[in-house]
């Protein structure tokens, strides 16, 4: 790079809020691929597969440690992307909690599941201590496969917690009872339950109200902040056949539900049971190249895929189709909108279903803040905007980020865990066009400094240690370049 370049990409770095950073991390593979306009930094490693991440009332993060518990982190802000790892503790030790996090709007209790329950603890934010007994809210809903529960507390009607439960594997016709408890999204009200109430005070199979069914394990769920319109993010089938064809490299596709309002009860308008989405009967087109004799078909329609006795009429007559479909074996595992409402961000943990590595990654998806829908159409084959990819899918899933729980903080950064290597990366917009910026590592493949990232030649002589220890990158480093490059 000649020294005009090298100059030229000083400023450019120096445009966004922080140019340098003391502490940097760096993955132990390939540093990930920024988009146009962001700039993403690892900021704590060393976790034990982080699912669920979520800020208490006090800004310290929570970190849902799926088989250990739940922590709580502090960080030294140095504005940008440039946290450090402050304090670390955890708050409650429990091997059987593996997914699930939510904290009341108060901020004074916190909810964590097992695959069985949901249980509560009062908190103390401003300490970061939680006490008493854990209260069991809601239970019976053991089962052998699909074994998060994902939680969703409301901020537009305070009390009520969503409760995601996925079906049963080896026996998916039991999806098919809503009695049963199976494949289903339900909405119970927390509102003044006391300790003086049974425990558990609910049975998920029976109580509670079906936001709806027939969703085979909608992981991630969110509701918009200006509408408070519910979205879930569905894991399909990992493999159909299609009159005897085998579809499976391609479909079926990973679906954003669109579930309703909490306070829409008319039964006019709303089935009481919630709607159904079609697990295990009917599922989504997505590569319509794929399937033989696709002349009636399009991405989202829900058609009968496993030659069961439905016809694709029957399929869209009786359940309810994606708002939007993503690509087959993506694997989303959640959803955050910003407060704006204008975007969705999607965590895709990705999949080897296919014969090659997919998802991987963190995108975003535009919504109309106003009506709180999505901008793309219903058979948009891109409404995905990806923020940060893995450089090399064929290196996954051993040497990658695998995206898992999301968070947004009080400025708008996106904080993104990644379970597989027990990592968190912060996220911010810079506005800069030109590549994103991944602050630690040389975020492309021509190696040493200089690389091909707006910027990233700083950064890159930090991440020349390449392992977990924090680097120091010092300021006199910084300042001895800049004296060399003006001389
Ligand atoms: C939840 O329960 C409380 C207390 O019984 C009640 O006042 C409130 O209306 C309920 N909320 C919803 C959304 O049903
Ligand atoms: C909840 O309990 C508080 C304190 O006992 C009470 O003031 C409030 O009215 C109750 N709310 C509902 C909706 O029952
Ligand atoms: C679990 O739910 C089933 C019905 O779906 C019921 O028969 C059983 O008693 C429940 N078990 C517990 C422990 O609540
Ligand atoms: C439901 O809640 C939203 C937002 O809180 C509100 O704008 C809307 O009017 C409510 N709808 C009904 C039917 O109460």
């Amino acid at each position: 790079m000649s020294l005009l370049a090298l100059t030229a990409s000083l400023h450019a770095v120096a445009a966004v809020a922080q140019t340098t950073c003391s502490s940097v991390l760096v993955p132990s593979y390939s540093p990930p691929v920024v988009a146009s306009g962001w700039q993403a930094q690892l900021v704590a490693g060393g976790l034990t597969k982080p699912r669920t991440i979520a800020f208490d009332s006090t800004g310290a993060l929570l970190v849902l440690e799926s088989g250990k518990g739940i922590s709580r982190h502090s960080f030294t802000d140095n504005g940008g992307t440039c946290l450090a790892p402050d304090h670390a503790h955890m708050i409650v030790e429990l091997t059987s909690l593996n997914h699930g996090l939510a904290i009341s709007n108060d901020g004074k209790t916190i909810y964590a599941s097992s695959v069985e329950a949901v249980f509560a603890w009062d908190y103390d934010a401003e300490v970061g201590i939680v006490s008493g007994t854990p209260r069991t809210l809601i239970a019976n809903m053991s089962n052998s496969d699909l074994v998060t529960r994902t939680l969703l507390m409301s901020k537009k009607h305070d009390g009520m917690l969503l409760v995601s439960r996925g079906g049963d594997e080896d026996d998916p016709a039991a999806s098919e009872i809503v009695s049963n408890g199976f494949s289903q999204i339900r909405a119970f009200n927390l509102t003044n339950l006391t300790t003086a109430d049974p425990s558990p005070h609910y049975n998920f199979n029976t109580d509670g109200r079906v936001l709806g069914w027939g969703l085979r394990n909608s992981i991630g769920m969110a509701e918009h902040p200006a509408t408070g319109g519910i979205y879930a993010v569905e894991n399909s089938v990992d493999s159909v056949k299609r009159n005897g064809v085998d579809l499976r490299e391609n479909n079926p596709g990973e679906e954003l539900n669109f579930l309703g309002y909490l306070n829409d009860t008319n039964p006019t308008t709303t089935n009481q049971a919630g709607k159904n989405f079609g697990y295990p009967q009917c599922f989504a087109v997505w590569d319509l190249a794929d399937i033989p004799e696709n002349d009636r078909l399009a991405i989202g329609k829900q058609i009968a895929f496993m030659g069961n006795t439905l016809t694709d009429q029957m399929c869209a007559a009786r359940y309810e189709p994606p708002r939007l479909t993503f690509p087959a074996h993506y694997a989303p595992i959640d959803i955050k909108f910003e407060e704006g409402g204008e975007t969705a961000y999607v965590s895709f943990r990705g999949s080897f279903a296919s014969s090659s590595p997919v998802g991987y990654r963190l995108s975003s998806i535009a919504f109309n803040a106003a009506s709180g829908e999505p901008v793309a159409a219903a058979d948009s084959n891109d409404a995905l905007t990806d923020i940060l990819t893995n450089q090399d899918l064929t290196a996954c899933p051993n040497r990658c980020f695998r995206p898992a729980g999301l968070a947004l903080d009080s400025v708008g950064r996106v904080w993104m865990a990644s379970d597989s290597t027990g990592e968190i990366y912060v996220l911010q917009k810079t506005g800069e066009s030109g590549n994103g910026r991944f602050v630690g590592g040389d975020g492309g493949s021509s190696g040493g400094s200089g690389g091909g990232n707006t910027g990233g030649g700083i950064e890159n002589a930090a991440g020349m240690i390449w392992s977990w220890r924090t680097e120091l990158l010092s300021w006199t480093f910084v300042a001895a370049m800049g004296a060399w490059l003006t001389c």
